[in-house]
């Protein structure tokens, strides 16, 4: 008794210093912040920070999901370590960080990720290699290809400067990885688009895909679709990211068939996401503004090799001019919730790029049939006799 109301009064004693209570101050508040870290989520909050199920920051930037046997998969570029600043001697002038690889977190529910790890690393020791730390790796996206059973990951691979332009391919049997690389190139080496007119293909055209016809088109941001009947396709910003081309893979996946189309012609769209709804297909990109913010495109065709016809802005409301400050990344057409789509875009920071943030929107669609991003602080999924509208409401 005696001994505890002496740790009392020493206690109060220690408070009444400004510096002691300070301290109790900040060991309660790291103490709540620390809880925050691992709580079980049941709500998107886009633009903030958003915790792995051990508590840690989710580290997978310009990603994408593939829903597998009931677990959702999110992959993206695990980026750590210092943001470097432009190097003034390069045409290119963003900042960047060393390539670590491709991360993948898994989630039952779409709120609450667990950290899988690295599935494809980087290869510190090979200058050469693709997948070198001075390298660029961005934008890896997996599909599971029916058929082989196997995941085909595809990712944007380039030099520090951006000129190689290239896809690169991995492939793994789990969904986990490890993947293994496969190796990089440039698409539709000595193919003409589909859509390219006779003069155009002369001898000496002076056009970009007439320049790149013998070693392959420019591929920077990309994604890949699988369609119902299993075919897949590459989107990617080509052509000195002036046009996008939409190639057919082959049935493995693994290359690019040597069928293609040029699309959204001079209209410089990248950061392409791309999903079917109704028997239509859609993109939403961004422009070409390197990681600041700009107007979101949108575009639609009824069959994927176009024509595209494009759409205006699907955001609304405040900063819809900007995407939210954000870029987008994909697509999620929610399974079981017909009709539900999540818009994934990247709020980058591009001082520090590891700090980049995460902003997640539903995607509603008009009676009209026109696709709307409205911003919200925080939202939920619906169930699945819910309507949309209400649940984002919540
Ligand atoms: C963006 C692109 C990003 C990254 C960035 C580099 O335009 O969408 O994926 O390449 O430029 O500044």
């Amino acid at each position: 008794m005696e001994s505890k109301k002496f740790s009392l009064l020493f206690l109060r004693a220690k408070l009444a210093r400004p510096g002691a209570l300070l301290l109790a101050v900040g060991l309660i508040l790291f103490a709540a912040h620390a809880a925050d870290n691992t709580l079980v989520r049941n709500q998107f909050t886009p633009g903030q920070i958003w915790h792995d199920t051990a508590g840690q920051p989710i580290n997978a930037h310009g990603g994408g999901i593939l829903f597998h046997k009931g677990i959702y998969y999110w992959y993206g570029e695990a980026k750590s370590g210092r943001t470097f600043l432009p190097d003034c001697n390069k045409s290119w002038g963003g900042t960047r960080v060393d390539v670590t690889g491709v991360s993948c977190y898994s989630s039952t529910n779409l709120y609450n990720w667990k950290n899988e790890g690295l599935v494809l690393r980087a290869e510190p020791k090979s200058p050469e290699h693709d997948l070198h730390t001075s390298k660029v790796l961005e934008r890896p996206k997996v599909i599971y290809n029916r058929a082989t059973k196997e995941f085909v990951m595809w990712m944007h691979v380039d030099s520090q400067d951006y000129a190689a332009a290239r896809t690169g391919v991995a492939v793994s049997t789990k969904p986990t990885g490890p993947f293994r690389y496969l190796e990089s190139f440039r698409p539709d080496a000595g193919v003409w688009p589909d859509n390219a007119t006779d003069n155009e293909k002369k001898p000496g055209a002076t056009n970009t895909f007439a320049r790149d016809f013998q070693k392959g088109q420019m591929a920077r941001d990309l994604t890949v679709f699988v369609d119902d009947d299993g075919k897949a396709y590459l989107f990617y910003a080509s052509e000195e990211n002036a046009t996008m081309h939409v190639s057919l893979l082959t049935p493995d996946y693994h290359h690019t068939a040597g069928k293609y189309a040029r699309i959204f012609i001079g209209r410089s769209m990248e950061a392409p996401a791309v999903f079917k709804r109704a028997g239509k297909y859609y993109i939403i990109a961004s422009g070409c503004t390197a990681w600041a913010p700009n107007a979101a495109r949108m575009g639609v065709a009824d069959s994927i090799l176009g024509p595209w016809r494009e759409l205006t802005n699907p955001c609304v409301g405040n900063d819809a001019d900007k995407t939210f400050f954000a870029q987008s990344a994909f697509v999620l057409p929610v399974p079981g919730r017909e009709n539900f789509f999540v818009f994934l875009a990247d709020r980058w920071n591009q001082w520090n790029l590891p700090e980049s943030r995460y902003v997640w929107l539903p995607l509603e669609f008009s009676a009209t049939g026109d696709a709307v991003l409205s911003w919200r602080d925080a939202w939920q999924l619906p169930d699945s006799n819910q309507s949309l509208r209400a649940a984002a409401q919540n």
